[in-house]
């Protein structure tokens, strides 16, 4: 297999390695394609969709898809922007994420789109889901209200913690996160050092006592907006 592989993306013409994903060779280059369930450390999940590029005219997940020989791949156009936009709406219509009042603000991956996207409200109506809240473990909980089912949780828990303390049931817009417990998340098996909770897009599953350590204002997307950091590579 040859080691690099040339990829246009948005006309411009790259050496990518072979074996990376379009997303990975992309942000080698400082090209930000945006994206909420992939993760660096994670293998891809390919959930969200908010990845999603054409590929020779074909909308394809970069998160998942290797890069080929003599891909033409579109990436920053006012349709796939749209179209990323919607998926950030519908996300918060299908939840309760009231930001102003969360811990996480600031910080939110999924904050941090909308406003790259420069969402004013959501184009849909507001579903107001009834979602529970678990806080019975002494140091962390899960707010189902702010949870946008990327199951980054469920991968680190596997992947990083070598555990298995989350999981997705149903299907569509059923579907929800679950724990490996009866009741709660104090019957698992996470502990204070696991890093599960540090792999959560926005501020659904939280260590507590950290909520508010950082102020607002200094937090990672009041500096720059999302993507900023892979754009900052660009030679
Ligand atoms: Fe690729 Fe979510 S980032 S599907």
């Amino acid at each position: 297999m040859a080691e690099t592989v040339k990829i246009i993306i948005d006309g411009k013409s790259i050496q990518a390695k072979a074996g990376l994903t379009i997303l990975e060779a992309a942000s080698e280059v400082g090209i930000y394609i945006p994206h909420l369930c992939y993760h660096k450390d994670l293998t891809p999940g390919g959930h969200c969709r908010v990845c999603t590029v054409k590929v020779n005219g074909k909308p394809i997940n970069a998160c998942t898809m290797i890069v080929g020989q003599g891909m033409v791949i579109e990436n920053d156009t006012e349709q796939l922007n749209e179209m990323r936009k919607n998926i950030i709406e519908m996300l918060f219509v299908e939840g309760n994420h009231i930001c102003p009042a969360c811990e996480k603000s600031g910080n939110c991956e999924l904050q941090a789109l909308a406003y790259r996207f420069q969402m004013m409200g959501p184009g849909y109506p507001y579903l107001f889901p009834k979602k529970e809240l678990d806080g019975k473990h002494p140091d962390f909980y899960i707010d189902r209200n702010r949870c946008v089912l990327c199951g980054r949780c469920v991968r680190s828990s596997r992947e990083i913690d070598k555990k298995n303390v989350f999981g997705f049931e149903g299907r569509g817009i059923n579907k929800r996160l679950t724990i490996d417990a009866r009741h709660d998340l104090s019957e698992t098996d996470l502990k204070a050092a696991d890093k599960a909770a540090s792999y959560c897009p926005t501020g659904s599953l939280m260590a507590k006592r950290e909520g508010w350590k950082m102020p607002v204002g200094t937090r990672k997307f009041d500096k720059q907006p999302i993507g900023a950091d892979i754009e900052g590579k660009r030679g």
